[in-house]
Order: C-alpha cells, then sequence, then structure tokens
C-alpha cells in the first residue's frame, strides 16, 4: 500500500464520522456551509459536548464520597490516566488543566525559568503568540537573552540545525511548536531534542502541540520532551480548557499548589469533570476508527491505529486540495493561486493549506468564500496574531487558512477547488 499519498476513507465511512459532529455541513442559522477552519476551533463532536452538559447537570462535589460525587471523581481520575497514557504516551510525569492552553504555557514557562539557571532561551518565529509570548515575557522577567529560531521558507519549519545554532550551555529552555498553525508544516522534534541536547544534554524542551494534536500521536517519552500542551476545543471537544503533560522534574518543582495535596497535583480548586469526560469520549471516537482497520481490545493499540488512520486520510484530502483531479484542478494548478511553504512532498505536514490569489487582499479572500459557504481563516499581515508568522514564511501579504478534517471527504475538496478557481478567474 502506497501511504505516501494518503489512504482515503470510503465515502459511506465519511458519511458515518460526520455523523457524529455537528453542523458538518450547515450552520442551523446561516445555511448551508463548509467548516475549512478546523485549526481555528474543530467541528465539535456530538459525544464530547453531550457528556460535558450532562455532567454540569449535577451539584455533587466529587471530593465526596457518596456515589454521585464518587462517579464524578472516577472522571477526573481516569481521563487523567488517559490524557497521560494513550494521548500523550507519557511513563511518568503529572497532567495540568488551566482555563486554555495558552495558560498551560505560560504557567509552564515560569516554572522552568524560575528553577533552572541559564542567560538565554531559545524560540521559534512560527510560534503561536501563546507560546512565544510566555518566552518574551519570561525571559524579561528572569532578565534571559531570548534567541529566536527562523524558518526554512521552501518547508515551513525550523530546521535542527537552526536550533542549534542559538542553543549553548547556558541555554535554560527551548520551545518548539510540534506543528505550525498556519502552514501545516510538522516539525522534527526528534532532530531538534537530538540537536540540542547534543549541546547540552539536561536541557530543558517544550513543544507546543495545540496545532498538531488532532492530527497525529503525541508522543512525549520518545521525545524526552518536559512538557505539551494540547486544546480540547481544536481536537472535537470543548472550549473552557487546556491540557499540559508535564515532566517528572517539572512537577517537582515548587508550584503554586495546595500544600496539603501530593506535589504532582497541579489543579487548584476543583476541576470540571466534564472537560475530562469530554476527552474521553474524543479518545472512544478515534479507538472507534481504529476499530474499523484492525481487531483488538487494547484501547491504546486502537487509539493509535485510529490517529493513524487519521493523519492518511488527512495526507490524502490534502493530496487532492494540492493536486486535485482530472475533473477539476489543484491549487498548485489553478492560475493566479499561491501556497506558501509547499514542498513536493504531503508527508510530514497537517491538513493545512495557506493560500493567496495574486492581486486580490487576503481578507477579501476569505469573504470571498464566506459568500460561497465556505468558511477559512484570513491570517492577514496585518494581524497581532499572524504578522510575525506569516512574515517568517515570506508570505508578506498574509493568507488565508484553509483547514478541513479527516471527516471531510472528496467531494468537499472538489467543492472548495472549484469555488477557488471561479474566485481566481474573476
Ligand atoms: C499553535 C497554537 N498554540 C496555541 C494556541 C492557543 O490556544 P488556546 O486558545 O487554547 O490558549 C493556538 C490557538 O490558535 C494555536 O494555534
Amino acid at each position: 500500500m502506497n501511504e505516501n499519498k494518503g489512504i482515503m476513507f470510503d465515502e459511506a465511512f465519511v458519511a458515518e464520522l460526520k455523523e457524529q459532529f455537528y453542523m458538518p455541513d450547515d450552520d442551523p442559522k446561516y445555511g448551508e456551509r463548509l467548516f475549512f477552519d478546523n485549526s481555528g476551533g474543530s467541528l465539535r463532536l456530538k459525544k464530547a459536548v453531550e457528556i460535558k452538559a450532562d455532567l454540569e447537570r449535577y451539584p455533587d462535589c466529587p471530593e465526596r464520597d457518596h456515589a454521585r460525587g464518587l462517579d464524578l471523581k472516577a472522571y477526573v481520575q481516569n481521563g487523567t490516566k488517559e490524557i497521560l497514557d494513550i494521548m500523550f504516551n507519557a511513563k511518568s510525569g503529572a497532567l495540568m488543566s488551566e482555563l486554555t492552553a495558552s495558560q498551560c504555557m505560560f504557567h509552564i514557562v515560569d516554572l522552568i525559568m524560575d528553577n533552572v539557571k541559564g542567560t538565554n532561551a531559545v524560540v521559534s518565529v512560527l510560534e503561536h503568540p501563546s507560546a512565544f509570548d510566555a518566552m518574551q515575557y519570561h525571559c524579561e522577567k528572569h532578565g534571559l537573552e531570548l534567541r529566536v529560531a527562523q524558518a526554512n521558507k521552501e518547508t515551513g519549519r525550523i530546521d535542527p540545525e537552526e536550533v542549534a545554532r542559538l542553543v549553548d550551555k547556558d541555554t535554560c529552555l527551548v520551545s518548539i511548536m510540534s506543528a505550525s498553525n498556519i502552514s501545516g508544516s510538522v516539525m522534527d522534534m526528534e532532530g531538534i531534542v537530538k540537536a540540542a541536547r547534543a549541546i547540552k544534554p539536561d536541557i530543558y524542551i517544550i513543544s507546543d502541540a495545540v496545532q498538531h494534536a488532532p492530527h497525529m500521536v503525541m508522543d512525549v517519552d520518545a521525545l524526552g520532551l518536559d512538557a505539551m500542551n494540547f486544546a480540547p476545543y481544536k481536537f472535537f471537544s470543548v472550549r473552557g480548557c487546556g491540557f499540559a503533560y508535564v515532566s517528572d522534574r517539572v512537577a517537582n518543582m515548587p508550584h503554586h499548589k495546595i500544600i496539603a495535596k501530593e506535589q504532582k497535583v497541579f489543579e487548584l480548586g476543583t476541576p470540571s469533570p466534564g472537560n475530562f469526560a469530554a476527552m474521553m469520549a474524543v479518545i472512544d471516537y478515534v479507538c472507534s476508527i481504529g476499530k474499523k482497520f484492525i481487531e483488538s481490545e487494547d484501547r491504546k493499540t486502537l487509539y493509535y491505529e485510529g490517529m493513524r488512520r487519521i493523519h492518511l486520510q488527512e495526507r490524502a484530502l490534502l493530496y487532492r486540495l494540492l493536486e486535485g483531479t482530472e475533473e477539476v484542478p489543484g491549487l498548485r494548478h489553478i492560475k493566479g493561486v499561491e501556497i506558501s511553504a509547499d514542498p513536493d512532498s504531503v508527508e510530514g505536514r497537517d491538513l493545512i493549506a495557506g493560500i493567496r490569489i495574486e492581486g486580490m487582499d487576503v481578507v477579501e479572500l476569505g469573504q470571498e468564500y464566506q459568500k460561497r459557504g465556505i468558511t477559512t481563516a484570513p491570517r492577514a499581515a496585518t494581524s497581532i496574531y499572524s504578522k510575525r508568522i506569516v512574515e517568517a514564511l515570506g508570505a508578506d501579504k498574509g493568507l488565508v487558512r484553509v483547514s478541513p478534517m479527516h471527516c471531510h471527504g472528496a467531494a468537499d475538496i472538489d467543492k472548495f477547488l472549484k469555488v477557488t478557481q471561479e474566485i481566481a478567474a474573476k
């Protein structure tokens, strides 16, 4: 089987998956639409939203030992275990939950800089402000020099050699995202970790996986990371929380906590059982995809196969989006369309395309798509969220980010391509 160009789910399976999400093809107020802004917040899994809403109905405190209290506590305990073991492949360490992934990131950077000696820290130019500003703010607070790794414009990645150029024995922390939320390029985290640890073997390395988490498995154990975060609302689930893994050596640092609780407990106050239950519903869903392809009763095995299949489906969709078919040209073949960071291969990429149409403002392009029932994300060069990043990728005029997800099918991609062809022809 040739996996280089991905493997597409059959149409019936796509329909079966779509059915499990709310409003995949329309907005109840504004009508039919294709939702191609999943990197800004993904389609919501019905089961995740339902269990969250269901559990919010109970007034019981999860610290009590009557049946309902214990049930609620079990969601927090089992959810913590599953997120750490199944989603992060963490063999040790602890789980942090905050209101957002950004809060986790700021908290972790502060904790490490408070406890680790050094004179500088390294971040990449492609980071979302959530990770970039966490580094800048805390470097200023701790009197550290902030070194910024530049992007390879061809691939949209941060090369390991670029990180190695900046790291030295006095580097306190390296923070590099797992994949770009603007170009979809997946970073060679293994190469980056190896390059940094070749210079300073015990260096602290963390990674923002908010973009990458819904597309491939996260593996903090294989990478030897000190922290990694993700946002449930970008992973088929709900808003209102962010999760992060932290390594043992980070969890053992003195941190804000209820003093009587164990060292590795980061929660301040009572966490919402619904947030954990919603993430377990996502794990169930990914396992159900795995089950379609392999025989196993082991939840982690099924989850890994499910994520692998999601990735292959998305790779096939990306290939179709870029190359098209005999009936409809792909983005690479529509006159006037420019694609940022588009190396030949579709491997090592999340399902994202950052595009422009020659002579057209990106905000206007986003509006043209919206008028035709397609929701995308214009990333203007003037936006506080994307200016530094689009410029680093060489897209000085900004771009429109197009991010379908695995439950979209070939027909959705073709519809998008036809609309693009129509707008470009104007
Ligand atoms: C790569 C990346 N990191 C971090 C964030 C921030 O996530 P949150 O809104 O949960 O703090 C985003 C949101 O767009 C993102 O794309």
